[in-house]
């Protein structure tokens, strides 16, 4: 949690202009500033930078809301960090209260600040001149082929052998046994005796996206286990929404980005050059993961250890980014197990002609097909016949799925037409799976073709013209909040039709505790933008005072009651459907 008065001081401290105008050229209109979008590209300035409410808004792609949104977006950054940026920026220190499992408050910068204290340890530990740190120190950079830049660049370290001596130097800057243990690094024995968490192993530190030290991976030097071992989350760390190098490679992967499975293969990427790679952190990569990376590229090339395991990975990842709309492609390393070794033996142009090379999932998976079975086996020939089809049905298009029909018809020299007719049996029966599993979240998805936000607008788009009318006028004059639930109007979230609708409602009007809350913390920025454009479309109207605003709610009611009674007709056909099919059954 952030105080709602750190958030008033950030915004208040911004100079929106000056903040956009560093990535945009902005030009005077007026009161206004217009540019030309950063979130979509354009010819003629539709991005407009509002100087009397502090906002921005684009009338060509909607993007808008203020300071807190607009680096949101511009840094992809989740909402904390993005106050944190603009914190710094205005030279404020924010208190963030965190909580542990064990119901303890932090604020967010003690875990930092001791992260950073021991990573700074373990750095300067690795360059000790005890035969311990030099066996560290000959391990990363004559067995790992690191230079001494990299190891500076990933802040990486070593963690003495012996019990007690990070602790020791932790305590002696002032960190306490449960501030250690919290951190996850340190643990307490069940005979009560504080340990340290990583003892003689090389440490990887992982840092977030504005910097901050929220973790550690550290890795065995020799062939025991567990090879690496990695900080639990804390407050400050949830492995499954980080991505190890995500800080470097940030601002590097618009084109493409490249997810391996290993610490080591980043930094060898990295230090080859192909600075866009990142690494999940000792898990599979997650939904979270996933989407978050689809933030920040177009495309995505895994990267993953050549092995049984790494192949399955591969698969599922392949799936979650098709899921997010992010094309994805499979590289094969020949002789190496991982992009770590393949550079080491062959080197990063190698690599970089594979990359170019890297194949789509259909070629990948078709060989992968064939290198199973045994064509010339009619049994084994029907098995692979089925995987192909399988795969073949799992592309949406039908041009695609002629291209890879042909390509099997040629390798397996069976007609393409039998084929076809396979494929087309199993589309149809994924389809109907598809619609009686998913039959709700289709009808969702079609009514919102094109409106994302609010899926719910195109149902009854004057209803919700007339809904976005009240809460814009409401957004614009900030009394009608409080006027809104009382009589006469005494407006309740049903009043409202969509469901976007009835939750910025009762954000709006929530005196209690949503209203300590800034709207960044409420709503994503694609809806922030949508709240914006609510608002700036309705700026004339508020010239008419209060009347509009009566007048705008008896139109919404008499819509949202028009819809009620459509609805409940429908239910009534469809009950009387289902009576008269029960009738013929009889
Ligand atoms: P690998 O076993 O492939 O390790 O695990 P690697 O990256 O190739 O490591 P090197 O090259 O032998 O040093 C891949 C990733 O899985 C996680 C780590 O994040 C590792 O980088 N992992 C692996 C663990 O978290 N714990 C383990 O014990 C092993
Ligand atoms: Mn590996």
């Amino acid at each position: 949690m952030i105080e709602r008065a750190v958030i008033e001081e950030v915004l208040a401290r911004t100079d929106l202009p000056s903040l956009i105008g560093s990535y945009v050229t902005l030009k005077r209109a007026g009161t206004n500033l217009t540019g030309l979008c950063p979130f979509h590209s354009e010819k003629t300035p539709s991005f407009t930078v509002f100087t009397g409410s502090n906002s921005f808004y684009c009338f060509g792609c909607g993007a808008g809301g203020d300071a807190i949104t607009f680096v949101r977006r511009m840094e992809n950054l989740e909402y904390p960090d993005a106050i944190e940026v603009l914190a710094k920026r205005a030279g404020i220190t924010v208190r963030h209260t965190v909580e542990t499992a064990g119901g303890k408050k932090y604020d967010r910068r003690r875990f930092y600040d001791m992260n950073r204290e021991a990573a700074r340890f373990f750095h300067a530990n690795l360059h000790k001149d005890t035969p311990n740190a030099r066996a560290a120190m000959d391990y990363l950079r004559e067995k790992r082929g690191l230079s001494a830049a990299t190891i500076t660049h990933f802040g990486l370290g070593y963690a003495p052998a012996e019990y007690g001596v990070f602790s020791d130097h932790m305590k002696s800057e002032g960190y306490t046994e449960q501030e250690l243990i919290d951190g996850f690094l340190c643990g307490r024995s069940e005979k009560g005796r504080l340990y340290d968490a990583f003892r003689n192993r090389v440490m990887f530190p992982i840092i977030d996206l504005t910097g901050n030290i929220i973790a550690f991976g550290g890795r065995v030097m020799d062939d025991s286990l567990p090879k690496y071992k990695n900080s639990s989350d804390t407050p400050v760390f949830k492995k499954s929404r980080n991505l190890f190098a995500l800080n470097f490679a940030r601002t590097a992967c618009a084109e493409q980005l490249i997810l391996c499975e290993g610490y080591m293969d980043v930094i060898a990427l990295h230090a080859a050059g192909f600075t866009n790679a990142v690494a999940t952190l000792g898990t599979a990569l997650t939904e979270e993961q996933a989407r978050m990376i689809s933030r920040y590229t177009k495309k995505v090339i895994i990267s993953y250890d050549m092995d049984e395991a790494g192949r399955r990975a591969a698969d599922r990842a392949v799936r979650m980014f098709s899921d997010v709309g992010v094309e994805v492609k499979l590289l094969k390393l020949q002789d190496a197990k991982d992009p770590d070794e393949y550079i080491k033996k062959f080197g990063a142009d190698k690599f970089r002609r594979n990359l170019e090379e890297s194949r789509t999932r259909f070629d990948y998976n078709f060989e992968r097909i064939l290198g199973a079975y045994d064509l010339n086996v009619p049994q084994e020939k029907v098995k692979a016949l089925a995987g192909l089809c399988e795969l073949i049905s799992g592309f949406y298009s039908s041009a695609e799925r002629d291209v890879y029909i042909a390509t099997v018809a040629k390798k397996t020299e069976i007609n393409p037409a039998s084929i076809r007719r396979d494929v087309e049996r199993l589309l149809a029966k994924q389809r109907k799976e598809y619609k009686t599993k998913e039959n709700q979240k289709i009808r969702q998805s079609t009514a919102g073709l094109g409106d994302k936000i609010n899926p719910d607008f195109v149902r009854n788009p004057s209803a919700a013209r007339a809904e976005e009318t009240v809460l814009g006028l409401m957004l614009m004059r900030e009394e009608l909040c409080s006027k809104a639930t009382a009589p006469p109007y005494s407006l309740v979230q049903d009043d409202f039709f969509t469901a976007f609708g009835k939750k910025v409602f009762a954000f709006l009007t929530d005196g209690s505790e949503n209203r300590q809350t800034d709207v960044n913390a409420v709503f994503s920025p694609e809806e922030v933008g949508r709240i914006t454009q609510m608002r700036i479309r309705r700026m004339q109207l508020t010239e008419n005072g209060e009347n509009v605003f009566a007048d705008s709610i008896t139109i919404l009611r008499e819509a949202v009651a028009g819809q009620r009674e459509k609805d409940a007709g429908i239910t009534l056909k469809s009950l009387t459907d289902i009576i008269n099919r029960r009738k013929d059954e009889q």
